[in-house]
C-alpha cells in the first residue's frame, strides 16, 4: 500500500511537527484540532518551524511551499480522505480509546490508523477498532523536525503489510524507523523515563541541586540535555504518565513515580508549556 495523504489528529507539540515533515517531504496533509485556538497556535509554531529551516537552507523554496497547501480542519470528519491517519492527541488511555473507536468510523475503508502514543497500548487501541490489523504505533520524538528516530510499535493485532508501509512513510520522511512489539513504554520510554524519574528522586533526596545533576548527565554521559531539563521539554504530565502505564502494566513498584513528580503536575507546573517546571521559563511555549 503506498501512502499519499495523511491527517494528523491533534495539533499540540508533537501533531504540529509531524505535520510539518510530512507537508516538507511530499505528502498530501490535513491537520485537526477540534480546539480553532490549538489549531491557530499549532499551524504558527509550523509556520516558524519551517520558515527557520528553510531560512538555513534545510529546506528547499518548494518544500517550504508545500505549507502552505496544508489542509485543516476541526471536525473528525476530516480524516475521510486520508489514507494514513496519525493520531497525537493527549496521552490518556479514555482519550484515546475513544478517538480510535470514532476514527474507524471516520476513516475510509482500507485506511491505517497510527498513534503517536508514548507509551499506551497499540494492541488495545487495536482492538478499540474493526480494522486491528491497520492500527500501529508511530512514535516521534520532540522536537520531530530535528529528531531521526521514529519508533514503529506492532501490537499483537498489527499486520506485517502495515508495518512495511509504515517503515515506508517514516523512511520518506526521512527518519530512521525501528519496529519494536508492544509492551509498555515500547524501548524508548521504557529507559527514558525511569531515568528521568531517577534524577526526580534524587533532586527531592536532595542529592543535588537541579543544575548539578543536568550538569552530571550532560558533561558525565555526553547528553544533549539534563534528564530535568529534558523533563520540562517533553512535559512533566507527559512522563508522569508513562511512569503510571510503566508501574501498573509491569506491576513492578521499581517504576513507582517519584511523589515530586506527581506533586508537580498537581500544581500545574509542567514544563515549558506552563512557564515553569524544574526550571522557570519566561513566556509560555
Ligand atoms: N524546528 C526547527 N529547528 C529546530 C527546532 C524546531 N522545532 N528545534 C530545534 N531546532 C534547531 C535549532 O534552530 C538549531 O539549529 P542550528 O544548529 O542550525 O542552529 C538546532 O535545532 C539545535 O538547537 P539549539 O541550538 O537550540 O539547541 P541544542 O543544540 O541544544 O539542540 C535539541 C536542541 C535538538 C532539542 C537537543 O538539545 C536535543 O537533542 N535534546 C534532546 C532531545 C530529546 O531527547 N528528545 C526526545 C524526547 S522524548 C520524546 O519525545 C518521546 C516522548 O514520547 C516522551
Amino acid at each position: 500500500m503506498t501512502i499519499h495523504h495523511i491527517a494528523v489528529v491533534g495539533a499540540g507539540t508533537m501533531g504540529n511537527g509531524i505535520a510539518q515533515v510530512a507537508a516538507t517531504t511530499g505528502f498530501t496533509v490535513t491537520l485537526l484540532d477540534a480546539y480553532p485556538s490549538a489549531l491557530e497556535k499549532g499551524l504558527a509554531t509550523l509556520k516558524k518551524s519551517v520558515a527557520k529551516l528553510h531560512e538555513k537552507g534545510r529546506l528547499t523554496d518548494e518544500q517550504a511551499a508545500a505549507v502552505e497547501r496544508l489542509r485543516t480542519g476541526t471536525d473528525l470528519a476530516g480524516v475521510g480522505e486520508a489514507d494514513l491517519v496519525i493520531e497525537a492527541a493527549s496521552e490518556d488511555l479514555e482519550v484515546k480509546l475513544k478517538l480510535f473507536r470514532e476514527l474507524d468510523r471516520q476513516a475510509r475503508f482500507g485506511a491505517l490508523l497510527a498513534s503517536n502514543t508514548s507509551s499506551i497500548s497499540l494492541t488495545r487501541l487495536g482492538a478499540a477498532t474493526k480494522r486491528p490489523e491497520k492500527v500501529a504505533g508511530l512514535h516521534f520524538f520532540n522536537p520531530v523536525p530535528i529528531m531521526s528516530l521514529v519508533e514503529i510499535v506492532k501490537g499483537l493485532g498489527t499486520g506485517n503489510g502495515t508495518i512495511t508501509t509504515l517503515v515506508a512513510v517514516a523512511e520518506k520522511m526521512g527518519k530512521t524507523p525501528v519496529v519494536v512489539n508492544d509492551a509498555p513504554g515500547f524501548i524508548s520510554n521504557r529507559i527514558l523515563c525511569p531515568m528521568i524519574n531517577e534524577a526526580v528522586f534524587a533532586l527531592e533526596e536532595g542529592v543535588a541541586p537541579r543544575e548539578s545533576i543536568d550538569t552530571i548527565m550532560r558533561l558525565g554521559m555526553n547528553h544533549p540535555m539534563g534528564p530535568l531539563t529534558l523533563a520540562d521539554m517533553v512535559g512533566l504530565d507527559v512522563v508522569l504518565a508513562v511512569m503510571e502505564v510503566l508501574h501498573r502494566d509491569l506491576g513492578d513498584d521499581k517504576y513507582r513515580p517519584a511523589p515530586l513528580l506527581r506533586r508537580m503536575v498537581d500544581a500545574g507546573y509542567l514544563g515549558r508549556k506552563t512557564g515553569r517546571g524544574f526550571y522557570e521559563y519566561d513566556q509560555k511555549a
